[in-house]
Parts: C-alpha cells; sequence; structure tokens
C-alpha cells in the first residue's frame, strides 16, 4: 500500500465574516477524496503565534507539527489591500527549514472580478523565501459570495469548472509532493 501524501491546507485570514473559508474547506474537502492523501486544514483562528518571527517563543508548536508533516501545501487567500492577509504572514513566518523542498499551490478569493489574483502574487515573494517550491498555476474564486451557498456547499453552475481546475492542480500538486518526498528521504540517507 502507498504511503499517504500529507496536504495541508491553510486558510488565509481569520476574519469573522471571511468568505473564503468557504472555498479553502471545498478545497479541502475536494482533497480529501483523493486517492491516498490526507488532508489537514489549517484555520489561523485555531493557531496562536506570540509576537513576530520565528523563535521558539514565537512559534505554536501545533503548526510547527503540521508543517513537518506536510509533503504539500495549498494556501487560500482572499486579497486584502491588493495583497494577503498579516494573519497568514505570521504564521507562515513560525517556520522556515520545515517548508524546504515541499510544493505549494495557491487559490484566491475576492468579492470582485479579480479573484485574489494580487494576493497570490504578492504571496509568491514571500512563499519563495521560505523554501517552498511554487506551481505555475493556480485556482481563483472572484465573487466569491455567489460561489457557495449559505452552508458552504458549491452551487451546481460552478462544480465542474471548478472540480476541472482543481483536478489539473492536484494532479501537478500531488507529482511535485511525491517527487520532493523522495528527495528529502535521500537527503536524510
Ligand atoms: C481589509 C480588507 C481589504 C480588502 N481589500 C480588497 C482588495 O484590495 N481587493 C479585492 O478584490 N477585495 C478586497 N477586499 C474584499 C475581499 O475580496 C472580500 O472580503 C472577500 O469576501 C474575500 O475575503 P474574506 O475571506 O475576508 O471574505 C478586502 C476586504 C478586507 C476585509
Amino acid at each position: 500500500m502507498n504511503e499517504k501524501l500529507v496536504i495541508a491546507v491553510l486558510a488565509g485570514t481569520t476574519r469573522e465574516q471571511r468568505e473564503s473559508i468557504k472555498a479553502a474547506h471545498y478545497i479541502a474537502d475536494f482533497a480529501s477524496q483523493l486517492e491516498d492523501v490526507e488532508v489537514i486544514f489549517v484555520d489561523p483562528k485555531d493557531f496562536s503565534f506570540p509576537g513576530d518571527g520565528n523563535d521558539p517563543e514565537g512559534k505554536d508548536p501545533r503548526y510547527t507539527e503540521i508543517v513537518a508533516k506536510a509533503d504539500a501545501f495549498f494556501i487560500v487567500t482572499p486579497e486584502y489591500n491588493h495583497s494577503f492577509p498579516g494573519s497568514l504572514k505570521r504564521m507562515l513566518d513560525s517556520e522556515l527549514a520545515l517548508y524546504n523542498h515541499k510544493p505549494v499551490a495557491f487559490a484566491g478569493a475576492s468579492n470582485g472580478n479579480w479573484g485574489g489574483v494580487r494576493a497570490v502574487e504578492s504571496l509568491l515573494t514571500a512563499v519563495r523565501e521560505t523554501g517552498l517550491v511554487t506551481l505555475s498555476w493556480d485556482v481563483y474564486f472572484p465573487y466569491v459570495q455567489n460561489i457557495f451557498d449559505a452552508e458552504g456547499r458549491i452551487k451546481e453552475e460552478y462544480r465542474e469548472r471548478y472540480e476541472k481546475s482543481l483536478g489539473k492542480l492536484f494532479d501537478e500538486l500531488l507529482l511535485f509532493a511525491q517527487m520532493f518526498k523522495q528527495l528529502r528521504q535521500g537527503e536524510k540517507s
């Protein structure tokens, strides 16, 4: 039996009325139906990162454990002032070496027609410095408030489009995850 690949799906904001959390849960649910995949959902609301930086006192040990265990990441970010939220940056900043040689995919979300593309573009600079390896395309949720129903289920008219995009993106993410897992195992031996 294949060892499962562990994908950490990171929600990007702690905002009370956040809509992008629906996209994050949808992506996590999608991934959990894939073969030989274990999904860990990371809501920044559930973690605590005192101060700034990645000194031991600035970490949350539960997040450290997840980053250590993850073979790949999927970050789902809303766009705030043409960038990504501070809580996502704070969470990402709290680790460094444990991200190295692991792939990451992105989804953006916004209440307008840009779909969070500027948030994802601005994430690239920070993420590159962590050692995470980015893919060459993303998934976007423009007018995210219209895509899911009140219970967070994707509306029927959007289902096919997003299943197709996510299918392609996860094929690539899992391919990278497997390759880099083997690379890291080689580095350890
Ligand atoms: C502080 C703040 C700044 C925002 N700035 C932008 C922006 O620059 N561009 C944009 O398309 N939407 C912007 N939005 C609206 C978000 O796209 C909208 O809230 C959407 O639902 C996704 O974010 P959410 O998960 O917080 O709901 C902003 C929202 C907040 C709270």
